[in-house]
């Protein structure tokens, strides 16, 4: 699988690490987050995500889980643990966890979507640079901040349009400075301890974040309606219980009664294999279409409201999200449907002015050239396959974030969110 040559930068240097100053503490109470009492005892709330034991000995931390599925992130195993992931390429027909060992391992599983979704590579990046400095922090001596800084560059550009990616690398980097900062000559276990400690609360922040968005959106899905969705955005794509679907499990759970149609998403399925598969382990109505029904569905006014989730957005409210979003916008423009995005902030890049500036990823040819094993494409054709287009903001009626509606989208309302 390839990626085009227009990689975000690999990591910026630590010096940027004062923005940071504005993130939120991480949760440290008890939040009503429902839907993981399914996972393993000691592991069932927020207020779980403590990083260490009693005896500072790292704890086992996992995602939000879906049906009777492993969880799609795991840190299993203490402090020379292993990351497992639930292989998403597999799904729905068999559940298989790749268990990573190493940071080079993490970016193969992201690169060949073992675990994709913008804010589910950030945690699996986040944990897999604790994955790769654990030999060094094992082994005691002076911290080197510097390697964490290599390592992390690797894992930020190993996808370049879901801005979480870097974000999350970043996050942890500036953890292990601001330790390093604190405590000169810190020895590698106490960076290491900072770096996990962030790792894990970048998980249990997108727990509650997701939980927050669903929420705030909940209303929006419109009773006894037809909502239809785009690629995954789900329990598969995060640590919680997604954005876009976030939206439609808190609906649900409030009673609210509604028809959810998945687009397929060529070439890679993520709405035939893993949206329909997570909606309908949790019982939600959700019927299968192919990309091309969803105008005609709108057409024929079954579908009341679009939700999608997002990759990067920009200062503007630009928003890439996986190929085929944006006729997805027009077609709901055009028929006078409302179309929705919901995102966490750590979705924003508002370093850039408009959608113009995101990077996207061109993936290999062979994703399209092949439906299973059967060539689908003829012999002599050129193939093109870029995994994300971009939405322009006016054409977005509103923004889900954590912090509530966005609507309009403008760059005023999406500067207040992070004021
Ligand atoms: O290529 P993928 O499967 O990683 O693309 C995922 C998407 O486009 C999602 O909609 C986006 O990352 C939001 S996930 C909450």
């Amino acid at each position: 699988m390839a990626t085009e040559n227009r990689l975000e930068p690999a990591s910026r240097p630590l010096s940027q690490c004062q923005e940071h100053g504005k993130l939120p503490a991480p949760p440290g109470r008890d939040l009503p987050v429902r839907g993981t009492s399914r996972n393993k005892p000691g592991m069932t709330t927020v207020s779980d995500y403590r990083p260490f034991d009693d005896a500072g000995v790292p704890r086992a931390i996992q995602s939000h889980q879906v049906g009777k599925l492993p969880p799609t992130i795991e840190w299993s195993g203490g402090r020379d643990g292993t990351l497992r992931l639930l292989d998403q390429t597999l799904l729905p027909e068999q559940v298989a966890v790749r268990e990573c060992r190493s940071a080079a391992d993490v970016c193969d599983a992201i690169r060949r979507l073992q675990v994709r979704g913008a804010p589910a590579i950030g945690v699996a990046a986040a944990l897999g640079l604790c994955l790769e400095l654990s030999r060094s922090a094992a082994s005691g001596g002076v911290g080197d901040a510097g390697a964490w800084g290599r390592v992390g560059a690797l894992l930020s550009a190993a996808r370049p349009t879901a801005v979480n990616l870097s974000w999350a690398v970043k996050r942890v980097l500036c953890a292990i400075e601001r330790a390093a900062r604190a405590t000169p000559r810190a020895d590698a276990l106490a960076l290491w301890n900072a770096g996990f400690a962030e790792a894990v609360a970048i998980l249990a922040e997108d727990v509650e974040t997701c939980r927050r968005i669903g929420e705030h959106g909940a209303a929006l899905v419109p009773e006894g309606g037809g909502v239809l969705t785009h690629c995954n955005a789900g329990a598969l794509a995060t640590a919680g219980c997604g954005t876009a679907l976030a939206l439609l499990y808190v609906a649900r759970e409030r009673g609210r009664r509604f028809q959810v149609y998945a687009d397929e998403t060529r070439p890679l399925l993520q709405g035939a294999r893993l949206t329909a598969f997570e909606l309908a382990a949790a019982g939600i109505d959700v019927t299968v279409v192919c990309d091309g029904v969803a105008a005609a569905l709108m057409g024929t006014r079954k579908i009341d409201m679009v939700v999608v989730g997002a990759d990067r957005i920009a200062a503007n409210g630009d928003t890439a999200n996986k190929i085929g979003t944006y006729g997805l916008a027009i077609a709901a423009r055009h028929h006078g449907v409302p179309f929705y995005v919901a995102a966490p902030r750590s979705t924003f890049d508002r370093g850039l002015s408009s959608g113009a500036e995101i990077p996207i990823e061109t993936r290999s040819e062979e994703e399209l050239r092949h439906a299973g094993s059967r060539v689908v494409v003829a012999r002599g054709a050129g193939v093109f396959n870029p995994a994300f287009d971009v939405t322009p903001a006016g054409m977005i009626t509103g923004l889900v974030t954590e912090k509530g509606l966005l609507q309009p989208v403008t760059t005023g309302e999406i500067a207040k969110i992070f004021g």
